[in-house]
């Protein structure tokens, strides 16, 4: 004859069992949790750098046959883009401007509105919002 107090016990093992799996789920998701905060913050970093790096590649491109393979500019035929960011760029009308990214992003996207003193404008190359600031981020990392 089957034994009754076995049955619970065998029973009362699996809830236990399962209470115990349901203890190490939580427990592990509570653990879990300041891992996910850390690679919350991590991840624009992570971004820009893979930005950099497509708009390295964009530069190869559409933009060093003009400004040098390093943005290092070639003399007579277009100003150098490495230690531009922050700094003041005196234009062809006399004003002088201050290179931050809302600047480049005009001088990429409409090259004729600022000309940069002792150069003719820059043609317009029909860059996309998105592959300018994808440039941008290549641009900020010449410094
Ligand atoms: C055909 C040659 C040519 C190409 C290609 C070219 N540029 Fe230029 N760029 C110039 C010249 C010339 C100037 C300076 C005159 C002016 O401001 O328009 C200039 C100016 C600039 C400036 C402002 C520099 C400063 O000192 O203030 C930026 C930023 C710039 N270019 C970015 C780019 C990017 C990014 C690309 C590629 C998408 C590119 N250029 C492609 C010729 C070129």
């Amino acid at each position: 004859m089957l034994n009754p107090s076995k049955k619970t016990y065998s029973s009362r093992l699996s809830v236990l069992l399962a209470g115990l799996g349901l203890v190490s789920v939580i427990v592990m998701g509570c653990t879990q949790k300041p891992v996910k905060k850390q690679a919350a913050t991590l991840a624009p970093v992570v971004a820009s750098t893979v930005s950099a790096e497509k708009g390295k590649k964009l530069y190869g491109n559409m933009c060093s046959e003009c400004h040098g393979r390093n943005g290092q500019g070639v003399p007579g035929d277009a100003p150098p883009l490495r230690g531009l960011v922050g700094s003041r760029v005196k234009l062809t009308d006399g004003t002088t401007v201050m290179a931050d990214d809302a600047y480049i992003l005009q001088s990429i996207r409409k090259p004729g509105a600022k000309v940069v003193n002792g150069y003719s404008a820059m043609p317009d190359l029909g860059v996309g919002d998105a592959d300018a600031r994808t440039l941008i981020s290549y641009i900020n990392s010449l410094k």
